[in-house]
């Protein structure tokens, strides 16, 4: 049973025959439960934010979903002119186009595809968030290198794959520490630790820096808590 009155709006991993299916119920009620089930996620766009600064004018975000960071990265920047986003999920797209229309006048742009397939627009910054980890290791170092010939600037916020004991550890630990102060709810814990747990293709912190370096690209860490890390790339080459 997915929404059973006796255990209020939780939704329990273990309910769904596969994970496919528990991320779909989880992805439509996504702007509810993301804050819950990523403690530091709007830290973490607001550090991308800050990074792009607030002169750019054209912005393309790669895994979009229902345009949380855009968003943001327009409130900051009176001189955008070009908002673009893209995912694979059209049921995403259709929340985030009405987000972005209910907003701002400005020109935003949606498209549906699988970042890895299609050819990525240019922009001044490229940003991404929770993203990028969908898909195998190998295409996210040929994605980084996509993005770097299309767009100056790389800003990325995803889970690293811990390398070490101590990584592991710390992570369990900050995961336990935010549940006992009640700042993430089990059912997204569930979903959290599913997530960390089948999403093995995130890159280590060292993977993604030497997919950047490979590029020709500067490569600085912005912020980097247990499980989640935020970097910048810098294109040489554009
Ligand atoms: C966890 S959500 C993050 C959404 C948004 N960036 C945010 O931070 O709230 C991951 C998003 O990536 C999209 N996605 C995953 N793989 C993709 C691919 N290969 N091409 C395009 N979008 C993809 C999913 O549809 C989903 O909307």
């Amino acid at each position: 049973m997915i929404f059973e009155e006796d255990r209020g709006e939780t939704i329990y991993s273990a309910d769904f025959k596969n994970l496919e299916e528990f991320n779909h119920i989880f992805s439509s009620r996504y702007d509810e439960l993301i804050e819950s089930a990523c403690p530091c996620y709007d830290d973490m766009l607001d550090a991308i934010v800050r990074s792009a600064g607030s002169k750019i004018t054209s912005v393309v975000d790669i895994g979009c979903g229902t345009a949380n960071l855009l968003l943001k990265i327009i409130r900051n920047n009176p001189s955008i002119e070009k908002a673009i986003g893209i995912d694979v999920d059209v049921k995403t797209l259709d929340k985030a186009a009405k987000k972005l229309d209910a907003y701002s006048p400005i020109c935003s742009q949606f498209i549906e595809g699988d970042f890895c397939k299609i050819k990525l627009p240019a922009a001044d910054v490229c940003v991404s968030s929770l993203a990028l980890h969908y898909v195998s290791d190998k295409k996210q170092k040929m994605l980084i290198q996509k993005i770097l010939n299309q767009c100056p600037v790389f800003i990325n916020f995803d889970i690293y794959k811990c390398e070490t004991e101590q990584e592991e550890q710390d992570k369990k630990d900050f995961i336990s520490h935010h549940l006992k102060n009640g700042i993430l709810k089990p059912c997204c814990l569930d979903f959290l630790s599913r997530s960390l747990k089948y999403n093995s293709n995130a890159l280590a912190v060292d993977e993604a820096r030497s997919a950047c370096y490979n590029c020709g690209a500067h490569f600085k860490l912005l912020e980097k808590i247990p499980g989640f890390v935020v970097y910048k790339a810098v294109s040489l080459n554009l």
